[in-house]
């Protein structure tokens, strides 16, 4: 998957997401990531990209034409236009099944506005999505754009070393993940729950799937609604839920 930022701060998206898992992803050339710097398609001598909003108003505005010429130039060589992501807290709030949704594209365009925002026009010309991670306001789009890249990158294949470990991570059926335990079998005085040491799959998968649903009833009740459960498994998610 090839994946563009425009950004102003470029080197934060490529420390950020050159580590760990993304950036072996990188390396091995199943990821590709390029942070674009808006910075360098600014029209002045100066190399400013902001100016004051017409109508008055608090901070500054990303202007329109830098970030239209930074599109074109990352556009121009491709003939299918990939789908441009806005990091706005306006946007729609981002979840699992939106990045499923971008995990089967091949190209993306992330676009990270700064100060107070970007100028309209531009955004009306080439945006196609607008994405929130939160109802919370964040200084810049780049730290929204890392956490869009991380989540959608995680469920391209070859990405994570087991395919179906992100299958069965949390949100997969709308039940969160159950509790896990690895050595030693004792610390701090707790014990690993005798089951999982029993090697009967039937028995740790059937103890696995109750963890699961207790944890969602406590903790996201609101998930628990859109869960396919048994009529058993309605009765424990209620008795944990009153
Ligand atoms: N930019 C500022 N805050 C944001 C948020 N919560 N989500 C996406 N982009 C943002």
């Amino acid at each position: 998957m090839n994946i563009q930022i425009m950004t102003l701060f470029p080197d934060m998206i490529m420390n950020g997401l050159g580590t760990s898992i993304t950036g072996r992803a990188m390396e091995k050339g199943i990821l590709s990531v390029n942070a674009v710097n808006i910075r360098d398609y600014a029209f002045n001598k100066h190399h400013s990209v902001d100016d004051y909003p017409y109508g008055g108003g608090a901070g500054m505005l990303m202007q329109a034409e830098p970030v239209y010429q930074c599109y074109k130039a990352i556009t121009d060589t491709m003939e299918k236009k990939p789908r441009v992501l806005y990091m706005s807290p306006q946007g729609k709030t981002f979840t699992q099944d939106m990045a499923e949704e971008f995990a089967k594209e091949d190209e993306l365009i992330f676009l990270c506005g700064h100060y107070e925002g970007i100028d309209e026009r531009v955004l009306e010309e080439i945006v196609t999505d607008y994405v929130s991670i939160g109802d919370y306001v964040l200084t810049g789009g780049e730290l929204p754009a890392m956490v869009m890249v991380d989540a959608i990158s995680r469920l391209v294949p070859g990405v994570l070393h087991n395919n179906v470990s992100a299958e069965f991570d949390s949100f997969q059926d709308n039940l969160l993940e159950y509790p896990q335990y690895s050595r030693p079998e004792i610390w701090h005085e707790k014990q690993v729950p005798p089951v999982l040491l029993s090697g009967h799959h039937v028995n740790i998968e059937k103890w696995r799937r109750e963890q699961s649903i207790i944890r969602t009833a406590k903790n996201r009740p609101d998930l628990l609604k859109k869960a396919e459960l048994t009529e058993k498994e309605k009765i424990l998610a209620k008795s944990i839920e009153l």
